[in-house]
């Protein structure tokens, strides 16, 4: 018996990995993470599998489904949604599972934050601008944030931000970027990226309405930085037709003669 953690990803059903789709297809038992994950997900389980929405239920109540699986000797896909590196709670259910030996897999999903950056037709990194995408979010009831990752350290990176969790807070989060990224900044709101019904707001720190958060409750993300809706960039030296690489030596002398 094994519980596989399957990053369901960011909305669309379709965004799902193969992997994760035949584990899900094996498992006699699926708990998945309330309304983020799609019910067309949902729909590989197979016939009679017992499925369980765990957004009601504690930790200790969602190991006590995994153990009564492990006594049966279930599979159980344990899906979350997007990818389970950032915010699905999972590193709290793998300690549990290592303590009681129960054995697990961790399968990838898709994150909203590349589903929001393909919904804007957006590289977040591009020469001269930016270089660096930072994912974080602001405190929030149940999580207080570290001393030192502050939206305003980040922001003096100048490094685009991925701003989860934070729809809420938007007015501060545009009262605490505007001195590092200027009044003039891109930002995009990106809501249920992938979903049906996504919805994208484009503006600049100084025109962004705050109001839109009342407007795009929840599900959203909050990209802030140089590249977004960029036109006027660098091209990357990589596809340069005088750089000389392994793969496409140039010049009377390349750099590596062997590949050629
Ligand atoms: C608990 S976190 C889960 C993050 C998830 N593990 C991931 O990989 O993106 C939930 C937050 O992720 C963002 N989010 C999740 N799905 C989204 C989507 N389809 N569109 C926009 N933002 C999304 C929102 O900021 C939301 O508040």
């Amino acid at each position: 018996m094994t519980v596989h953690f399957i990053g369901a990803g960011p909305g669309a059903a379709d965004l799902l990995t193969l992997r994760g789709r035949d584990l899900i297809a094996a498992s006699p038992v699926c708990l998945y993470a309330g309304s983020l994950v799609p019910e067309g997900v949902l729909a590989h389980c197979p016939n009679g599998a017992r499925i369980v929405n765990t957004a009601s239920l504690s930790l200790d109540e969602i190991v006590a489904e995994i153990t009564a699986a492990h006594a049966d000797g279930k599979d159980v896909a344990r899906l979350h949604s997007g990818d389970l590196s950032i915010w699905s709670a999972m590193g709290e259910q793998l300690r549990r599972l290592r303590a009681l030996g129960i054995p697990f897999t961790v399968t990838p999903g898709v994150p909203s934050f590349s589903a929001a950056a393909a919904a804007l037709e957006a590289e977040l990194t591009l020469p001269g601008l930016a270089q660096t995408v930072v994912l974080t979010r602001t405190p929030g009831r149940a999580s207080a944030m570290p001393e030192g990752e502050k939206l305003a350290a980040f922001a003096a990176t100048g490094a685009v931000l991925a701003i989860h969790l934070s729809i809420h807070l938007l007015d501060k989060v545009i009262a605490e970027l505007t001195p590092h990224y200027g009044a003039d900044c891109p930002v995009a709101i990106v809501w249920r990226a992938s979903w049906p019904d996504q919805r994208i707001v484009r503006a600049t720190l100084a025109s962004l309405d705050a109001a839109t958060a009342t407007e795009m409750e929840r599900t959203a993300l909050i990209l802030v930085g140089r590249t977004i809706g960029a036109a006027d960039f660098d091209e990357s030296r990589l596809y340069a037709a005088d750089y000389d690489r392994r793969y496409r030596p140039v010049g009377a002398e390349p750099r590596f003669p062997e590949a050629s």
